[in-house]
Formats: structure tokens, C-alpha cells, sequence
């Protein structure tokens, strides 16, 4: 059934666990997840990007999500907008069907330049009167992904702020944040703490001076009744990497959010969890792999089917990992 994200996380929040939101792009991640969701007994975040509107085209998008509703009519669905760079865009998701959406405010609508406080709350606060008056949930974002290493936004996937921060722009601030959230009245903030969209996080493990977890609890002791959401959650994981390399791949030494950090984050409030890039190295490994193995192949359901498996297990890893699991 279609749920809003406002029922789901303040669920999560009463039980203490958090949700992963996978972006869905095609037919592949959609099963992946549903899969795996019916297999731990876990509600559903499925998000969909701008990036995946033009890859699909909003109505196959669209029907993709509804039809995993058709046939898992047991698991609770939200149907989330990620990163809408206008109220218009919004609006026109909330009229396609969408259950939530995030109007991100911290940047233009390039979806590149960092706003200004006043631009964010302004667009913010609309964005919500209009979704609140369909029933639909809000999430906003305060602060800037970015990597506190390098002081770079990460624009060499094309997501995110472009070029270089400052160290305040990147992490969000608890009082600015409180003011925020009763100006907007947003159903779940995303706050930025050092992490940053796509397989390029960190150069090394990170530890507490480029992944801020302790600014999660602060903002948590100022804010505890607000959903906290983290974006740039991949983990990255190391043996996906090295599959993709072992089989003709070139992918540089690079380190994700440890998933042990994002459950010490669900512990403070977060409780939608942003993941993408995982889902697209494992399907990348797995295409690779079987590819090379068997190079005769030429049916793509074959290859296809293997990328299902390889997303499904670590959908399975995060709804167990996050305590999503036994909620649906
Ligand atoms: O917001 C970041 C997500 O990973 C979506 O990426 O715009 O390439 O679909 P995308
Ligand atoms: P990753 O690139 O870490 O998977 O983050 C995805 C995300 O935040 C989507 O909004
Ligand atoms: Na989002
Ligand atoms: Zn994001």
C-alpha cells in the first residue's frame, strides 16, 4: 500500500530504527528492493531522481512504483521525490501520484548553487503548505554535501553544489536547524555532515573529523521530535569494488559511510537513510562478473538477473543492519 513518509517515519521514530531510501531508476533496483523488503518484512522508501525521470520518463517511473505496489500489496510503499530544485516541480510530482517529496532549497534550481537561509525558508515553507493540503510529506535540507577533506562538493558526479565550500556551508548548524524546522514545518530534514553523493566520499576510512556523526547528536538534542535524514549514505563496499576491478573495471580507492555509523546516526534521530551508489556498484559487479564468465551469453535477462540478486542482498544487509527489518 502507498504510505506517506510522515506515517513511516514517525513509525521508525516510535521504534527506534531507520529507513533506507533506494533511488529506483529501472525495472532491475525496483524488484531488487521489493524483494528484499518481502523477504526482512520492511517497509519501503523508493526515491526517484531527477536523473531517473529523464533515464525512464516520469510515467514509466511512475508505473514501475505502482506496480510494486500491485504486487506486494502487504508492504507499505512511500513514493518519494529526491531532490526537487522548485516548488513547481514538486507540485507536478505530488500530481503524478508521488506520497513525498524533498524540495531542496539549499541549492538554486541548477541543483548547483548554494542559497542563501531567507531562499531556503521561502521555498521551503511553500513547498509544504501545497504537499500538506494533498497529504503529501516534506523533506528539506539544511546545509551543503560536501567533503570536509577536501572541502569539495563532490560535483564530479554532476549532484550536488559545485565547486568549493566552506567548512560552515557543510555542516549543518542545530540552532539554525531548529529555526528551520518551525519556519518550514517539514516532515524530516536532511542535514549535511560531511557526506557527499557517489562512490567518491573519502580517501581513507573516516573518522570523526570528516564524518560528523556527533553533529547528528547535537542537532538531535536541539531538534528530538524532527526525522533526520542523511544523504551520501552508500557504504561503498569494499568487495563490490574489488569485483568491478577484477573484472576489467577501473574504479579508484575510495571509502563510503560505514553502515556501524549510519546505525549509531539512527540511534540520534536519523531515520531515512539516502542510498544509491551501493545498489549501482553491486549491479555493476555483478553485470561485470557474469560477463566475463560467460562470455557467450548474449540473453541480457541473464546478466539482469544477476544484478537483481547482487542489489537484493545488500538491501537485505541495510533493512536488518538499520532495524527496518519485522516493521512492514
Ligand atoms: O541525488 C543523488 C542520487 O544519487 C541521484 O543521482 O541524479 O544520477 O539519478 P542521479
Ligand atoms: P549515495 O550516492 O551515497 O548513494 O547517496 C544517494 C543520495 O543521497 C540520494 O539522494
Ligand atoms: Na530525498
Ligand atoms: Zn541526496
Amino acid at each position: 500500500a502507498l504510505i506517506s513518509m510522515r506515517q513511516l517515519l514517525d513509525h521508525a521514530a516510535e521504534h527506534g530504527y531507520g529507513v533506507p531510501a533506494f533511488n529506483v531508476n529501472n525495472l532491475e533496483q525496483m524488484r531488487a528492493i521489493m524483494e528484499a523488503a518481502d523477504k526482512t518484512d520492511s517497509p519501503v522508501i523508493v526515491q526517484a531522481s531527477a536523473g531517473a525521470r529523464k533515464y525512464a520518463g516520469a510515467p514509466f517511473l511512475r508505473h514501475l512504483i505502482l506496480a510494486a505496489i500491485e504486487e506486494f500489496p502487504h508492504i507499505p510503499v512511500c513514493m518519494h521525490q529526491d531532490h526537487g530544485t522548485s516548488p513547481a516541480i514538486c507540485q507536478r510530482s505530488i500530481q503524478l501520484g508521488f506520497s513525498s517529496v524533498m524540495m531542496d532549497g539549499s541549492l538554486g534550481e541548477d541543483g548547483k548553487t548554494p542559497t542563501d537561509y531567507a531562499y531556503n525558508v521561502d521555498v521551503t515553507r511553500r513547498t509544504v503548505e501545497m504537499a500538506h493540503a494533498c497529504g503529501v510529506s516534506v523533506e528539506g535540507e539544511l546545509g551543503c554535501l560536501g567533503s570536509l577533506e577536501t572541502g569539495q562538493a563532490g560535483e564530479e558526479d554532476g549532484v550536488g553544489a559545485e565547486g568549493t565550500l566552506d567548512l560552515e556551508q557543510m555542516l549543518t548548524d542545530p540552532e539554525e536547524a531548529a529555526d528551520f524546522v518551525k519556519q518550514t514545518k517539514v516532515d524530516a530534514l536532511a542535514i549535511a555532515i560531511g557526506t557527499s553523493h557517489g562512490a567518491y566520499k573519502f580517501t581513507k576510512p573516516p573518522t570523526g573529523d570528516i564524518l560528523a556523526i556527533d553533529r547528528i547528536k547535537a542537532i538531535h538534542a536541539r531538534i528530538p521530535n524532527t526525522h533526520l535524514v542523511m544523504h551520501g549514505s552508500s557504504s561503498v563496499p569494499q568487495e563490490w569494488l574489488a569485483i568491478i576491478n577484477e573484472y576489467g573495471g577501473d574504479i579508484k580507492e575510495t571509502y563510503g559511510v560505514p553502515v556501524e555509523e549510519i546505525v549509531e546516526g539512527i540511534k540520534y534521530g536519523v531515520r531515512k537513510v539516502n542510498i544509491d551508489t551501493d545498489l549501482r556498484l553491486a549491479s555493476t559487479g555483478a553485470m561485470r562478473r557474469h560477463m566475463a564468465l560467460h562470455p557467450s551469453e548474449f540473453d541480457p535477462r541473464k546478466f539482469f538477473a544477476e544484478t537483481v540478486k547482487a542489489m537484493r542482498d545488500v538491501c537485505i544487509a541495510r533493512y536488518e543492519a538499520f532495524g527496518t527489518a519485522g516493521h512492514a
